[in-house]
């Protein structure tokens, strides 16, 4: 637990494209609102490589490993070669084990209202192991492409009962375990198994339903309230992620946090956005949002709060908001007006 006036050492990374950019803004807002968090500044992606031709750096795992939390800006990955994913390195290194994903209607009037879902992604395992290699055929070394997936029962089970445990603890009332068991019999058979098991621990105080991957991305569209809280496996999960983050405005709005039994990592879900990067239009409200989770892990509900309900008047007001939201605001003009809402 956490008393009002202790400071809490964090990892902050800026990251590349306009991570830098929506990390000052969120940075301001925190300082504010006199987050207790101190920041130790730290490289990775493109901007570690560039610094010390090394996309995460030692001292950027040192820093973690010591302050057990991290806000992390996005990290450019280079697509089809280069270096791998430096997201996925990251939970492998510190055991994230759980990508925990809400997604809540903030912006009023739009084509959906009043989504309040909470999405878990198993984030160690599955296809994103990333175990690949190619098959000669002929002369071409590339003949075939191979993935393969991979899914332990003790990790299905810890991803599952965390799922379950949060819905105990935030008064949710519905787990749907996601799973493309009827093709994928084994990798993801094992998931729903462990999940039925799990499920059963909690009979009489959460209630289970089950859902084919397919299926559930349609029904998230035609009628996405009936969904609470969904857990899935890593490459369901990130999919169906993005698909619930367009139901509330767009990635410019989905927050996400990496949780494992030593460290956090809170980020935004979206990339670095080369297309828009250093033009000053990023909306940072993705990446506050996720600084919002970090000052709830560290039991700091009075500021989360506080930043919620200036997003919230804000963005409800409408006339500062940036071009992903419809608006022509620059990501200062935004920034400028959160921290007016939350002082
Ligand atoms: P992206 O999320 O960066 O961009 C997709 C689209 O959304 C673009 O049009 C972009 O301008 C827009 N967008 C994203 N965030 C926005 C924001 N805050 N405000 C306004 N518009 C925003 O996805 P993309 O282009 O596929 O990936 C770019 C790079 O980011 C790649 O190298 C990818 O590997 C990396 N990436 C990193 C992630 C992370 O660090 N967690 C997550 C996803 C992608």
């Amino acid at each position: 637990m956490t008393t009002d006036s202790k400071t809490i050492p964090a990892t902050l990374i800026a990251g590349d494209g306009i991570g830098p950019e929506i990390v000052e803004s969120v940075t301001e807002i925190l300082d504010t609102v006199g987050a207790p968090f101190v920041w130790d500044r730290q490289l990775a992606g493109m901007a570690g490589v560039d610094a010390v031709n090394d996309p995460l750096p030692k001292q950027t795992i040192e820093s973690i490993r010591r302050t057990g939390l991290a806000l992390k800006g996005p990290l450019t990955t280079p697509v089809g070669g280069g270096f791998k994913s430096i997201n996925v390195t990251l939970r492998q290194e510190f055991g994230l084990f759980a990508n925990l994903r809400p997604t809540k209607t903030i912006i009023p009037g739009g084509r959906f209202d009043d989504i309040d879902l909470v999405l878990f992604r198993e984030n160690l395992e599955g296809y994103y192991a990333a175990m690949e290699h190619y098959i000669p055929v002929g002369d071409d070394p590339k003949g075939i492409a191979l993935s393969s997936g991979f899914n332990s029962r003790a990790e299905c089970r810890r991803i599952v009962k965390f799922a379950f445990e949060y819905a105990v603890k935030n008064n949710r009332k519905t787990v749907t375990i996601v799973h493309k068991a009827n093709i994928l019999k084994l990798l993801t058979g094992l998931f729903l198994e462990e999940g039925r098991k799990v499920a059963e621990e909690y009979k009489g105080r959460i209630e289970f339903n089950e859902r084919i991957v397919d299926a559930c991305a349609m029904q998230l569209v035609i009628n996405p309230w009936q969904f609470d809280v969904i857990v899935t496996t890593n490459l369901f999960g990130d999919i169906l992620s993005d698909l619930t983050a367009g139901l509330v405005g767009g990635l410019g709005m989905a927050p996400g946090a990496n949780i494992g039994e030593k460290a956090a990592v809170f980020e935004a879900v979206h990339g670095s956005a080369p297309d828009i990067a250093g033009k000053g239009i990023a909306n940072p409200l993705a990446l506050l949002l996720a600084a919002v989770m970090m000052l709830r892990h560290v039991n700091r509900n009075d500021l989360a709060d506080r930043i919620d309900a200036g997003i919230k008047k804000v963005i409800t007001n409408g006339t500062v908001r940036t071009k992903d939201l419809g608006g022509n605001a620059t990501t200062k003009d935004l920034t400028a007006a959160l921290k007016q809402a939350v002082a």
